[in-house]
Parts: C-alpha cells; structure tokens; sequence
C-alpha cells in the first residue's frame, strides 16, 4: 500500500505593496522590498533581497520579529489567545476528535473520513514495534539517565535501523518514516520509563487505541492484567492532542533547521528533542511541579511571587508567559478543567499542589507586574498536576509532550520538503569581535 498522499503545498504569500529602505543622510532610497499577506495575521516584510541591494542584514535575536517560514499548518493569535489547526479551533478539536484523526488533520490538511480513518490508524499501529536490536540500546544507559536524554538518544539511533525510509527526497519514504515516527515514539517513551524502574519493556497492544496502548506500555507488568480507565485514557488522548503542535516554536524550528540541511528525519526529530528538552520549552510542565513542590504550602506561595518578581533572583513563575500568547493560552483553559476531572476520578480531590497551582493562578492574574507583562498560564501550568495525577513521574512529564509534538514536528518537515522556496538555514550575525590582526608566537605572548 502507497503511503504517500498528497500534503497541501506552500503557495507562496501575496504581495499586497511594498516598504522602502531610505538612507536617513541622503534621503536616497536604497531598497524596496514587498510587503506579503497570509490568509490571515500579521503582514510581512519580505528582506531576502536587502542584503544584495544594501549590503546590510537585518539584526533578530530570538527571531522576535521574523517569519521564517510560510506554512499552512498552525495559526496562533496570540492577543485573542486562539490556536487554529489546520482553521479548525483547539477547543472543537479537544471536545469531539481524537489524536490520531488530529495527526492525519495536520499531516495532510483535512481530517480523515471514515476509510481514511481506518487505514490511517491501520498504517500507524503497523509499525508500533521497535526494531528488537534497539533493546540492546536502552541497556547500554545508566538506569537513572534522564528520558529525555534516552529519548534523544533511541530516536536519532532510529536513522540507523530504518535506512529504507530515510531518503528525504522520496515522497514514499518522508511517509513511512512519518507513520514510523508517529507510532514508535509511545513505545519509546514507555521503554524509557520502564528502563528507569527496573521492569521489564511492555510490547504495543494494536488492539488498543494510540493513548490508550501509550499507558498500558507504562504502566502494565508481564504477571497481572492491567485495564487501563477510559478516564485517563481520554485525558492523556486530550494531552497529545493539544501539545500536538504550535507553529514555529524552538523545537518545530530546530527541526526545520535540521531539515533544511538534507539530514534524515529521525535525525531531525532527535535534534527537536532535544530543543524540546530545556525549561523555557517542554522542560517547563516537569518545572511546574518542581515549583509547586518547593512552594510546599500556602503561607509559601507571596514569598515565591515575590522571588519571582524580583529581578535579582533566577525563579520565575513556571507555567506562566508566552512568547505569542499575550492573553489566556487556549490549550491552559482546556487543561485546568481537565485536571479537575482527572482528580475527581482518581478521587483525589484535595490534591495539595492542585490547591496551590489554583492560588498562585490567582494571585499572579491579580497583579500588576504579571498583568502589565501579559504573563498568563500557559498549558503546562496544569499538564505536569494531571500527569503526576496519573502516576507518571516527573521526569517523563517532557517525554510525554515529545510524543505528543511529533505530529507537529513532522508536519512541518514534511511541508518544508514540499517548499519550492526551501533553502538551507543559514542567519548571518552582528560581529562584534576582534578585526583583523596578526599570529603571536607563542615565546613572544604576555
Ligand atoms: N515569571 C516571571 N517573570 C516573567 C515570566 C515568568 N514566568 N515570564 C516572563 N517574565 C517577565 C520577564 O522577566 C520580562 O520582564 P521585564 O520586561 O521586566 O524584563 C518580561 O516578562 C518579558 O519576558 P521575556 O523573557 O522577554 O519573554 P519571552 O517571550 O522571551 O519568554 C517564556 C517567554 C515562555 C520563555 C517566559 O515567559 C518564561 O520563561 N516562562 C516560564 C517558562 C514556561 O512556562 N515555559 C513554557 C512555555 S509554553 C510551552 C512551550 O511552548 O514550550
């Protein structure tokens, strides 16, 4: 059966006018360079040719101002605090789909109808398994190595198992690797759990559904049966699909970069792993709880704000700010209700952290320095309370948004390869170091 189908193409944005470059001194007008328009948000200016008609660069770091891409994938208004996949609102989605008819939403544009559905699900459940030599890999890792750096590891080591579907120029081999990636990322997950406690690899039930077979791979042992509850199920099918993905955050843009060199994509995938790892990313749901747990109790929580505050002090309040959302991230709202529902199934309804998550929410909305900022929660201010809630540790809280952000890393690989205007990345710099000058023997240096 042919994977390959067809993945909607960048068009190229439309020119709607033009801005000039002026030299301030001679009023001379250096360049003018077009103004392009989306199907909706921000205008942009067009600066690939500035440097050939100036010589000059422009100077973006962190790329606060820059579009780096055109893509049809993801849309963020960050004012309005919506998130749009593929147009299709976060909030329909989280209420009447599931992860992986999301998955095939943002692989191939449209969500799938029911023969599609069924042989997307049949594609991806095809290759949950890991190839049996990969055991041998996770043994080679220390048993309390973070899984993330297990992760990092066991995919990139992918590219050396699945040579046949690491042509990036092959339409049919991006897909076998993308259904691949897809499927195998849970069991990887599950595997580095289960390396860290000492028990034994679960193998993938393709009887189950894709959240589903996730926690029975964490949480079932080979001597007694495990059901997993379709509340949890759920709950963890919710978290995947509202961290499935986020237009060009760090991790998604690493994996572009990667990409854009030619490298294979379970190499790429591994690189946005490891951009996904750090605090101010997807480290920031396992930074959650550990703030929450240093926090400790209530009479804590104004010390901690106000450390937080205080710009001498590294804390910040994690799980709050956002590079784009300036208002409510949409996937926290989702998430907070969420979280309520979880505890009250598990009948954990007196959760300490929760108690404090919800005060420190509070009191950061009420005050002046988090609302002058726009600092709202973001979506993993709640996530790390449900997946503690279900009993999965700390440190696998990043893993877990791996799994789920494969889809979006994928996506907008795949979309980057379908790009007529695809160059490899390559920024220029401000230099700001030594100019020229001469080699010192080293008799001769001080
Ligand atoms: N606590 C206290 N102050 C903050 C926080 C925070 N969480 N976030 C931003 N600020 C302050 C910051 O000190 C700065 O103040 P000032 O203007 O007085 O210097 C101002 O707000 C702007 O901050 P910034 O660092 O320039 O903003 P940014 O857009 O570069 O950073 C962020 C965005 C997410 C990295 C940051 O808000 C942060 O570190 N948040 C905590 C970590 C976190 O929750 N990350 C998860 C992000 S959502 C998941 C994902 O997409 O991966």
């Amino acid at each position: 059966m042919t994977l390959a189908k067809t993945v909607p193409e960048p068009s190229g944005p439309r020119k709607i006018g033009s801005v000039n470059v002026v030299d301030p001194e001679t009023g001379k007008n250096l360049a003018e360079l077009p103004v392009l328009t989306g199907s909706v948000g921000a205008d942009t200016i067009d600066v690939r040719t500035l440097n050939g008609k100036t010589g000059m660069f422009t100077y973006d770091p962190g790329y606060t101002g820059t579009a780096s891409c055109e893509s049809k994938i993801t849309y963020i208004d960050g004012d309005k605090g919506e998130l749009l996949y593929r147009g299709i609102p976060i909030e329909q989605l989280a209420e009447h789909s599931d992860f992986l008819e999301v998955c095939h939403l943002l692989l191939y544009g449209e969500l799938p109808n029911a023969t599609e559905k069924d042989h997307f699900e049949k594609g991806v459940t095809y290759h949950t398994m890991l190839h049996e030599q990969i055991n041998f890999l996770f043994r080679g890792f220390r048993r309390d190595a973070h899984p993330m750096a297990l992760m990092v590891g066991i995919v990139g080591a992918l590219s050396a198992f699945y040579a046949d579907s690491s042509n990036v120029e092959d339409a049919e081999q991006r897909a076998i690797a993308s259904y691949r990636l897809i499927a195998k990322m849970p069991t990887i997950a599950a595997m580095a759990h289960k390396w860290s406690l000492g028990q034994p690899f679960v193998y993938p039930r393709n009887d189950l559904g894709y959240a589903e077979n996730f926690l029975h791979m964490m949480f079932a042992v080979p001597c007694e049966p495990y059901r997993v509850s379709p509340v949890l199920a759920r709950a963890m099918d919710l978290i995947l699909i509202l961290h499935a993905d986020h237009e060009q955050n760090a991790s998604t843009s690493t994996v572009r970069l990667a990409g854009s060199s030619g490298a294979n994509p379970f190499a790429c995938i591994s690189a946005g792993i490891a951009c996904l790892w750090g605090p101010a990313h997807g480290g920031a749901n396992e930074a959650v709880l550990k703030m929450l747990e240093e926090i400790g109790s209530y009479d804590q929580i104004h010390e901690f704000i106000a450390r937080a505050k205080d710009k001498d002090d590294q804390s910040r309040l994690m799980g709050f700010g956002h590079r784009v959302y300036k208002n409510y991230d949409p996937r926290a709202k989702i998430m907070r209700k969420t979280c309520h529902q979880v505890l009250d199934e598990l009948g954990v309804h007196d959760e300490p952290l929760l108690k404090i998550a919800l005060e420190l929410e509070k009191i950061a909305l009420d005050d002046p320095y988090f609302v002058d900022r726009n600092l709202y929660p973001n979506v993993d201010f709640y996530s790390g309370i449900i997946l503690r809630a279900m009993g999965i540790p700390r440190r696998l809280f990043t893993a877990v948004f791996a799994v789920a952000r494969t889809i979006g890393w994928i996506a907008q690989w795949s979309e980057m390869h379908t790009d007529p205007s695809q160059k490899i990345g390559r920024p220029r710099q401000v230099y700001t170091g030594e100019t020229r000058r001469d080699f010192v023997p080293l008799d001769q240096r001080g």
